[in-house]
Order: structure tokens, then C-alpha cells, then sequence
């Protein structure tokens, strides 16, 4: 089927950073005549070193990468210091509070918070190089001033995203072996004043964090919460006393930066390591290349910071870049589904960037709320996290982009640290729902298994054959996990291959359109869940022998949770209750965005011979499909007709 192309408008092709096709392919072209020398050429422009580094890359003891080996560096200077000179004036973080109150943060201001920040920690919490931190806060400035802070001492910051259950606070706490935890009372959200801090008490009452001396509170709504003595103390009482000067802690370039848990396709998530100079590198040029940031334009990624979208696209990529960023504390809906667009109208925003889920959302229950609204400042929009459906699609171009903006559908993972195919938007031709072609300096390719280019137009493996600068650098304390997680035995020129756990398939042009997970990650309105991660949970409630998770489509959430669940009794509350009984359970231990939306009761699951769950013969059956794979093979191949009985029974 032939797509329709939307060619980028000559008025912003003209000012873009990239400007023509004819120009990404003459940047692609130098990747792939000389790798070294095209990151070398960006590595010396971009960053501000404080030692040069010897080596652009050591790919020698792959899949362990080593980037501009030798170079010192600090990452907050890279995002601070460095724009003070010229643009200490200009504001760095606009936040807006979902209560309506406004901050305009400088890079004058940041610097001062950041560096009072960093001396706190080091001073009063003894928090030095390598030690782990980890953050628990709301989407509020001081979120980011913590993560720089982190980043001036070299201290690595792991950050559990607010909806988070107090488990997931405890686990990372312990995998990280945190010295200091970072939350904040509470925040708002849907117009009223909700709490963290409970969370992090429970967590730590739990068991297991004895590695945490110090508990740290920013002070953002003023609702009580318990302090405990001795361990527990209020930022905003102690901050005013420390120096606005903070000598920075000079970082070789493969010094961790920070780690941020991830749901993989087994077992609990796992902590992405990522590390200093790649990392930065990446986060500003792709702000350069994918947003086409300029001195004068008002930026605003709707993420959460718990996410790496927030990671690199709120806080690191923006600062790095010299940006004004926009943080916005609460839910699109609050007061009304025209929340996000006044803001565009009032702050003057000229790149937004969100997931689809969001849009399907404020499209389907306000269709006419953007029409209130002038949202003639925006220049280019973004997605992210998910595929986009064409009406999605359409309905963001025209209703919010007013038909011109073009759109980049960013595909990237938290393992890659920045974006890895888009288009760029003054060069290349858009088309509704697909990512086209790789940032230049991206090596990706779609692949059979055994690592043979799969033809166009067909379904194959997204794979990444070259290491980037960006990229994780292991799984935190388990570099066999790292491994055996992203690395199969596919090799090209000798070296292993970035297998990503999407599908993918290309086209003739070069454009490659993302066809969802290959594996048992599922994704519920843009938040990653491994299946493992609900069924570790649903097993915890009394009553339940075992458990099977797999996502079919919904409207909004792009997937929803449909678990099937064995029983171990026969005399019960009735399945209402019970699935009441297991969401609240998920809720508790990994949060209410990884709630089931349906439980099917069955006698059994469909196990292959040595034990393993048949997910796709239970997604075929949620969705009401025929089964046309072969089931002979199963342990048990009757248990089918009895799962798609069961399921009807209780639909
Ligand atoms: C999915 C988010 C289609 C994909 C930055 C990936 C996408 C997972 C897109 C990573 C996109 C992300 N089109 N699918 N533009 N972007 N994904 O780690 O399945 O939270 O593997 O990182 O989201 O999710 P993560």
C-alpha cells in the first residue's frame, strides 16, 4: 500500500539543523564511511571537556562498549555552567503546577539550586563519587535540581516513578544499595493534594534498606507526614545554609550517571546503567537533530521524570542543549481535557511532545477543546512509547498542529538513552504511524534470527548492529543479564547485535514502521510491563494457584491486562471479588497503572512440555481468535477448548 509522504515546509527546512534529505544522507553517509570520526567530530563541537579522551571507541570486549575513553567531564556543568555566560538570564525550567502557579527558573537560579543542592548532599549526608541515590518525587523543579545535584558529585541517581508502590521503592533501594532517599511530602493531582512520603516509610519499614542512612523531603504541599527522628529531615528548612558553590566532581566519560529499572520480558525489571559522556552527548544532539531546538523556542515533553523519556527529554537534553523546558506537575484533564492546549496557548510553546495514548485520550473526550485555544506557537510535534494510530494520528496533526507541524514519531527504548529512529523535521518526508529512518550515526536494521536482513515489507527483528554512544552499559550489578537480555548469538562483522524486542518492517524507501513487542513486554498507555512482573504479584493473593498475563488492544491505553488465573480452591468469594482482591494486590505491590482490566478463571494454562507458557494461544483467546497453530505439541492440548470456554462463559 502506498502511504502518503507530508514533505517538512520550506520555512522550517530552511533554519533547521538538518535541512534536506540530501543533508541527513550526507551525515549517514559519513557514519557509515567512518564511525569513529563522525561521533569524534560531534563529541569535540558538543562537549565541554575537562580532559580530552584518547579513544573515541573501544568495541574491542563487546557488548561492553567503552565511549571517548580518557575524557573527563561533569554532566551539570555540561547542562548548567557552560550557559552562564551568555545565557545565564534565560529561563531553563518554566514549571507550571496544576494548581496554576508558575516558576521561571534562569540557568542563573538553576545553578544556584543545583549547587546548594549538590553541597547538601555531600556535606550533610557524606554522599560522594558512586554512591546511589535514590529519588521518589513528584514532576516538580526540585525533582531536577536532585538529578543534577546527583550529577555534579558523581553520585548515581535511581529514580522510582511517583506511581510507583512502595515494593518497587524497596527493591530498588536494595538492588542499588542506596545510601540516601530523595521524595517530597506530596504534590497535586486532580485539583487536590496527594502523598508520597507514606510510600517511601512502608518501603523502608518493609525491610531490607538498612543501606539508607537518610530520608530527604521537599516541602511541596503542606499536608502532615511522619518524620522519623534522626533519619528523616525537610529540604526547604535546611538548604538556605549552604554555599551556591560546588566544586565539580571531574567524571571519566564511562562513569555511571544514573540507573532507571526497567520491565523486562522475564523475571523482576532491571536497572539500566547508563553512563556520563555517550549519555549527554546523545540527549543534546538528538534535542539538535529530532526537535530542532533553537535559542528562543519554549519546549515541553509531557513525561514523567520517572520515565527516561523524562530522563533525557525534561531534564538532561534540554538543559544540555540550552533550552527553556517546561515541567508541568499535574494530569492532562484537571480542570478540564483543555489543560495541555491553554498551556501551549499561554507559555508559548513550540515543540510539544507526548504519547499516544494521551492523544487518544483528550481526542476522545475533548474533540473541540483545542479549537479554544491559539496554538499557532507550535512548530513541531512529537510522539513517543507506543505506535500511533492513523486516527490518532490525524486528529494531532490537524486539530493541534493545525496541519502543518510535522509530526516526529520517535522510536527509541529506555536502553538506548535517546532517540534512535525518527524523522527530523525539516528533511524528512512524514508518514502517519511510521518512525522512517534511523538518527544519523544509528545503525539499525530489521533482522531474520540468524541476523540476515529480512526482506522488505515483511516482519522481522529491529535490531541495532553498531554500539552508540547512548546506549546501556549493563544491567546494574548483572552484566550476564545484560548479556543474555539484549545480545543473542547474531553477530555482524564479528560483533554482537542490539536485539531491542520489537518487531519491525521496512520498506523500499529505507522507512521502518515499528510492529509492537516480539517478547512478553506489554505496553499499558505508554508504561512498560513485563508480564512477569503482574504474575509475580497475582501468585501473592491466597487464592491463587497460578497466572498468565498478556495484553490485548484497547481504544485508549493502546493495550490493556488480561489475566488468566488458576484457582487453588474450589469454594470462593465469587470472580468479581477476587478480581477486585488481585488488582488491589497489583496495586500495592507494583501500582495501579499495572492493574488487569479482565480476569478469566481457568482450569489451566497452556504449558509446552517443558513448562512454558503459550502467551500467544492466550492472547489469540482473549481476543477471540482462532487458533490455527499447531497445539499438539502442548502437555496438555485440551486445556485450550477449556480456556475458550471459560473465557466466553465470563465475557
Ligand atoms: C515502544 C520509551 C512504536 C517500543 C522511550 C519500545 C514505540 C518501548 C515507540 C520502550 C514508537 C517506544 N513507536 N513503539 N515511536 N517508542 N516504543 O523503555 O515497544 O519505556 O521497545 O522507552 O516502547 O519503552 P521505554
Amino acid at each position: 500500500m502506498q502511504h502518503k509522504l507530508y514533505y517538512p515546509n520550506p520555512e522550517l527546512s530552511k533554519n533547521a539543523s538538518v535541512k534536506s534529505m540530501d543533508e541527513y544522507n550526507e551525515l549517514q553517509n559519513f557514519a557509515k564511511r567512518d564511525y569513529e570520526g563522525f561521533w569524534d567530530s560531534f563529541a569535540k563541537e558538543k562537549i565541554t571537556w575537562k580532559k580530552p579522551y584518547t579513544k573515541v571507541l573501544d568495541d574491542s570486549n563487546m557488548p561492553f562498549a567503552r565511549w571517548f575513553e580518557g575524557g573527563e567531564l561533569n554532566v551539570s556543568e555540561q547542562c548548567i555552567d557552560r550557559h552562564l555566560e551568555k545565557n545565564g538570564e534565560k529561563t531553563a525550567i518554566l514549571f507550571e503546577g496544576e494548581l496554576g502557579d508558575i516558576q521561571k527558573i534562569t540557568y542563573n537560579q538553576l545553578s544556584v539550586h543545583v549547587n546548594k543542592t549538590a553541597n547538601l548532599l555531600r556535606e550533610r549526608y557524606g554522599v560522594t563519587k558512586g554512591d546511589r541515590v535514590v529519588i521518589y518525587m513528584p514532576m516538580i523543579p526540585e525533582a531536577a535540581f536532585m538529578m543534577l545535584a546527583c550529577a555534579r558529585i558523581g553520585a548515581i541517581h535511581s529514580i522510582v516513578f511517583g506511581g510507583f508502590s512502595s515494593d518497587a521503592i524497596r527493591d530498588r533501594v536494595i538492588g542499588a544499595q542506596a545510601k540516601l532517599i530523595i521524595t517530597a511530602d506530596g504534590a497535586y493531582r486532580k485539583g487536590k493534594p496527594y502523598l508520597l512520603k507514606p510510600a517511601v516509610d512502608e518501603a523502608i519499614s518493609k525491610g531490607g534498606c538498612e543501606s539508607v542512612k537518610n530520608v530527604l523531603i521537599v516541602k511541596r504541599n503542606n499536608e502532615e507526614i511522619n518524620i522519623v527522628e534522626g533519619r528523616d529531615e525537610i529540604y526547604n528548612d535546611l538548604i538556605d545554609s549552604y554555599s551556591d558553590k560546588c566544586v565539580a566532581e571531574s567524571m571519566a566519560s564511562e562513569d555511571p550517571l544514573f540507573l532507571l529499572y526497567t520491565s523486562g520480558s522475564t523475571g523482576q525489571p532491571k536497572g539500566v546503567q547508563h553512563n556520563q559522556a555517550g549519555y549527554i552527548l546523545w540527549a543534546q544532539m538528538t534535542m539538535e537533530w529530532v526537535f530542532d531546538i533553537k535559542p528562543d523556542d519554549i519546549y515541553w515533553c509531557t513525561a514523567d521524570i520517572g520515565w527516561i523519556t523524562g530522563h533525557t527529554y525534561i531534564v538532561y537534553g534540554p538543559l544540555a542543549a540550552g533550552a527553556t523546558t517546561v515541567m508541568y506537575e499535574g494530569i492532562p484533564l484537571y480542570p478540564d481535557a483543555g489543560r495541555w492546549w491553554k498551556m501551549i496557548e499561554e507559555l508559548k510553546v513550540t515543540q510539544f511532545y507526548t504519547a499516544p495514548t494521551a492523544i487518544r485520550m483528550l481526542h476522545k473526550v475533548g474533540n473541540d477543546e483545542p479549537d479554544k485555544y491559539d496554538l499557532s506557537s507550535l512548530r513541531i510535534l512529537g510522539t513517543v512509547g507506543e505506535p500511533i494510530n492513523p486516527e490518532a494520528w490525524d486528529w494531532y496533526h490537524n486539530k493541534i498542529g493545525g496541519g502543518t507541524c510535522p509530526i516526529v514519531d520517535t522510536w527509541w527504548q529506555t536502553e538506548t538513552g535517546g532517540h534512535m529512529i525518527s524523522p527530523l523535521p525539516g528533511a524528512t518526508p512524514i508518514q502517519a504511524g511510521c518512525a522512517t529512518l534511523p538518527v544519523p550515526g544509528i545503525m539499525a536494521e530489521v533482522l531474520e534470527e540468524d541476523g540476515t536482513p529480512t526482506p522488505v515489507g515483511e516482519k522481522g527483528l529491529l535490531c541495532i548492529t553498531k554500539p552508540w554512544p547512548a546506549m546501556i552499559r549493563n544491567v546494574w550489578g548483572d552484566p550476564e543479564r545484560f548479556k543474555k537480555a539484549y545480545f543473542g548469538d547474531c553477530k555482524k562483522d564479528g560483533k554482537p547485535v542490539y536485539f531491542s524486542g520489537d518487531g519491525a518492517m521496512i520498506d523500499e524507501k529505507g522507512y521502518i514502521t515499528i510492529t509492537g513487542r516480539t517478547d512478553d513486554v506489554m505496553n499499558v498507555s505508554g508504561h512498560r510491563i513485563g508480564s512477569a512482573e503482574v504474575e509475580a504479584s497475582i501468585g501473592n493473593a491466597e487464592f491463587v494457584a497460578e497466572s498468565a498475563v498478556v495484553s490485548e488492544p484497547h481504544d485508549i491505553k493502546g493495550e490493556s491486562l488480561c489475566a488468566f488465573v488458576i484457582l487453588n480452591l474450589t469454594e470462593h468469594a465469587g470472580f468479581e471479588e477476587m478480581s477486585k482482591e488481585i488488582n488491589n494486590i497489583i496495586k500495592n505491590e507494583v501500582g495501579a497503572f499495572a492493574k488487569c482490566d479482565r480476569f478469566v478463571f481457568v482450569p489451566g494454562l497452556p504449558k509446552t512440555r517443558s513448562g512454558k507458557i503459550m502467551r500467544r494461544i492466550l492472547r489469540l483467546i482473549a481476543v477471540g481468535e482462532e487458533i490455527t497453530q499447531d497445539i499438539s505439541t502442548l502437555e496438555d492440548p485440551s486445556v485450550v477448548e477449556a480456556i475458550i470456554k471459560a473465557t466466553q462463559e465470563q465475557s
